[in-house]
């Protein structure tokens, strides 16, 4: 049996690219910070193939932002290995949400390969709410891009330097 007072003191990790961060992502956000009492919302600078529109410093920025308002929540950057990141971190959970069946196959090849990795360390994904289903990063980038509303896509907060950016 696990000791019920080790619950008290895990640290998840959020990892993503968060370029930018959406009202998706903060959904996961809040509802991270209430089942876990440390919550890292970790920016990886970039070992994936994509191409960023906004710099490390720029995302981090914009992540410290939104979390400000969670006591149990920290924004941070990370380069290498997840893995080896939440050991760094003592973490044994990774949150990731899942919006559809498309994100599965991407998300269990993740999940598999971290647990190859880091046997020890739990993926726990976490359902997206139903109403950012169709929402992403590339889409509120395309909207900005275009002139659209991205009012209800994103952190009010974050609005204005992602509309800048697309000037
Ligand atoms: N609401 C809205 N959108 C969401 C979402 C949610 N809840 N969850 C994911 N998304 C979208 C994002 O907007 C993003 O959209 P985009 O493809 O249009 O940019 C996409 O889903 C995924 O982005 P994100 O959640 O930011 O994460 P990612 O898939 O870019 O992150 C890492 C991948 C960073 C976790 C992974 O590459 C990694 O761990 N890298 C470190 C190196 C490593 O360890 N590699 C081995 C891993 S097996």
């Amino acid at each position: 049996m696990p000791d019920p007072d080790m619950f008290n003191e895990i640290t998840a990790i959020y990892p993503g690219s968060f370029d930018p961060a959406t009202l998706g992502h903060l959904d996961i956000i809040e509802r991270a910070s209430r089942l876990f009492p440390r919550v890292l919302i970790s920016l990886s600078e970039g070992s994936n193939s994509k191409q960023f529109a906004f710099s490390v410093q720029e995302r981090l920025e914009m992540l410290d932002r939104i979390v400000a308002p969670f006591d149990n929540v920290t924004a941070t950057s990370f380069s290498g290995l997840l893995t080896r990141y939440a050991r760094q971190e003592g973490s044994m959970v990774l949150i990731r949400g899942l919006r559809a069946i498309s994100d599965f196959e991407y998300e269990f090849q993740m999940a598999s390969m971290n647990k190859y990795l880091a046997n020890e360390i739990e993926t726990i994904f976490m359902m997206t709410s139903p109403r950012y289903h169709y929402l992403s990063s590339s889409i509120v980038k395309e909207i900005a891009r275009l002139k659209g509303d991205i009012a209800g896509l994103v952190p009010p907060e974050l609005r204005d330097d992602i509309e800048a950016k697309f000037k």
